[in-house]
């Protein structure tokens, strides 16, 4: 085969070859082998000088044709398998910023007694009480005998109270840490205590668990007329901006006077509903109770008079209410053992 024959036998033969490439790895192999230092090639192009001087120039200038012809098809076809090997990268590494996290975890929610309890001592550390916690098994003397109740007084009886021993009980209100309370700071103080009580009852309206939050404010010249302003703010910041509070006498062993607290029904206009009808939530009395309080009674005081607290000197209001009672009131729950059986059809309504 003559020099000129070879030269285009190679220049086919490797562009049949770079067409059939299939990656940029097999090109690269196909540079080496026919343009790379000791391919044939470039080998028959620097002894182009040894051949007989008639064939010296159309062999010199095919040879040279056919490198320049396959290092361009080669950078060609190149840039096009790069092209497509980035396109199938891309494809493969793709990541969908927008799917949601793997593994998706449910998203929870407060259980609706928490979530009360929360927005009640927000309303009260907004207005400058500090939250305090009481003990759930608690002494006699703190949930009875300090805050006056006399020995024959019926809640202390074996049918009214959880007994843990003689003189110990589950705590039947969050009343206890009023006393606690002053025994570890002197006046002024102001606090709001959330916490478990027990009773031994249970029907629609009573579990032997539910919560309470007391308040408890003394301080030099406090008087019924703070508590009122105070108890307006909360009514109005959880149950509605138009609430109203009224004060009825009434009784407690350990405030004096006691009242207790409504707050205008949120549900009617005067005892009758949008609709005309008589207003099932105040049953048509227009008032919702919501608490009971009072000025704390002087013998209360006695026992912490040492703590700096002298009945001339200070006095104060104290107050207790239900947090479950306030969550049924604002959300419409229709009975108290639903908090309690955890029903996610239930729980999933709030929060
Ligand atoms: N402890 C009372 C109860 O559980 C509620 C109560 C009434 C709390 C008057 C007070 C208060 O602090 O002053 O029924």
């Amino acid at each position: 085969m003559s020099a000129l024959d070879r030269v285009d036998a190679l220049r086919r033969e490797g562009e049949a070859a770079i067409v059939a490439a299939r990656d940029t790895d097999a090109l690269e192999d196909l540079r080496i082998r026919y343009l790379g230092r000791k391919a044939e090639l470039p080998l028959l192009l620097r002894s182009v000088a040894e051949l007989p001087p008639e064939d010296r120039g159309r062999v010199g200038k095919a040879a040279n044709e056919a490198r320049r012809a396959l290092e361009a098809q080669i950078e060609e076809r190149g840039g096009a398998l790069a092209a497509e090997e980035l396109q199938i990268r891309l494809a493969e590494d793709r990541v969908d910023v927008t799917l949601p996290g793997d593994p998706i975890s449910p998203v929870g929610r407060l259980h609706l007694i928490t979530a009360t309890r929360r927005e009640i001592e927000d309303v009260f550390l907004g207005l400058g009480f500090t939250v305090a916690e009481g003990r759930e098994i608690e002494l006699t003397y703190y949930n009875f005998d300090a805050l006056n109740h006399p020995p024959e007084h019926p809640a202390r009886n074996r049918s009214d109270t959880f007994y843990v021993g003689d003189d110990v009980v589950l705590r039947t209100h969050t009343s206890p840490m009023q006393v606690r309370a002053m025994e570890a700071q002197p006046p002024p103080i102001y606090i709001n205590v959330p916490g478990r009580v027990y009773r031994p009852d249970r029907d629609p309206t009573h579990t032997p668990q539910f919560h309470q939050v007391e308040g408890l404010a003394v301080d030099e010249d406090i008087t019924l007329a703070d508590l009122r302003g105070t108890l307006l703010t909360f009514a109005r910041a959880i149950f509605g901006p138009e609430r109203q509070v009224r004060l009825r006498p009434t009784h407690f062993p350990f405030t004096e006077p006691s009242v207790e607290v409504d707050v205008s029904c949120f549900n009617c206009v005067d005892g009758i509903t949008a609709g005309g009808e008589r207003c099932p939530l105040c049953k048509g009395t227009a008032w919702l109770e919501i608490l009971g309080s009072g000025m704390v009674d002087p013998n209360v005081f006695e026992h912490v008079r040492e703590h700096g607290y002298d009945p001339e000197r200070i006095q104060g209001w104290a107050f207790g209410m239900g947090i479950e009672r306030i969550a049924m009131l604002k959300h419409g729950v229709p009975d108290l053992r639903l908090f309690y059986e955890n029903d996610v059809r239930f729980l999933e309504q709030f929060g």
